[in-house]
């Protein structure tokens, strides 16, 4: 006679397997191995920009940017903590050997649950009007991201946040290249260009 001869054990051993083999891997790997935040912005939405528009005396106008920044957390079984004001930095490259920052923003500290996007919406207004990328008829914008992220765990540490994207705008026809979200990544080697020396510069009017 087998041992397992009440079906209600065999139920019980059969979840009890399951729960071992099949859920603790997953729960063990939501929480041993969380997965970063991701962000995404999109500069300019459903916005017409006109950079090249000057003022009566045809100095520069400034420009405003309406944006809107995705933050979404990538696991379905852990907060996050953002400890740190999230800094938004909205640049331009002159040329390839600089950048020039062209406004700041900040998000102040917050937390956010499992799975849970983020949205900011909001303006921010230049001083002066970006020029475009020398020797191209693009205005190649750029938005920096720099803060932290902790996951809602005992004794974890802080991530640093530390991304960037490009955004190019055609300057003859004010249309951006790609519509809508682009993704941020890792900043690559130009993230460390020196701004000009002189801080007021906005180009060559
Ligand atoms: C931008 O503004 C200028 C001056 O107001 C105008 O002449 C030009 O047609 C506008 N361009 C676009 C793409 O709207
Ligand atoms: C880049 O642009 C800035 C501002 O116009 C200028 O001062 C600098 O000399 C340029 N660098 C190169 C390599 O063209
Ligand atoms: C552009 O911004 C600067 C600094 O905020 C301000 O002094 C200036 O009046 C603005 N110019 C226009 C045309 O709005
Ligand atoms: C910008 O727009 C003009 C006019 O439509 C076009 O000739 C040019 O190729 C565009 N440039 C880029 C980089 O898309």
């Amino acid at each position: 006679m087998a041992d397992c001869s009440s079906l209600a054990v065999c139920i019980c051993c059969g979840s009890f397997f399951l729960g071992v083999t099949v859920l603790m891997p997953v729960m063990l790997a939501l929480y041993a191995s969380p997965s970063s935040p991701s962000f995404s912005v999109n500069l300019f939405d459903n916005q017409a920009i006109n950079i090249t528009r000057n003022g009566d005396d045809h100095s520069p106008t400034n420009l405003t940017i309406h944006f809107h920044l995705k933050v979404k957390n990538e696991n379905s079984a852990i907060g996050l903590h953002y400890p740190d004001p999230l800094k938004i930095t909205f640049s331009y490259f002159p040329n390839v050997s600089m950048i020039v920052t062209l406004a700041e923003y900040t998000v102040d500290s917050f937390y956010q649950g499992n799975g849970k996007t983020k949205h900011v919406i909001d303006v921010v207004e230049t001083n002066g009007a970006p020029t475009v990328l020398d020797g191209t008829d693009l205005v190649a914008f750029r938005v920096d991201v720099v803060g932290s992220f902790r996951y809602k765990k005992v004794g974890t540490k802080r991530h640093k946040v530390e991304l960037g994207c490009i955004v190019g705008v055609n300057y003859t026809t004010s249309q951006k290249l790609l519509s809508g979200f682009t993704g941020m990544k890792k900043p690559g080697l130009d993230s460390q260009l020196k701004p000009p020396p002189n801080n007021d510069y906005y180009g060559a009017y």
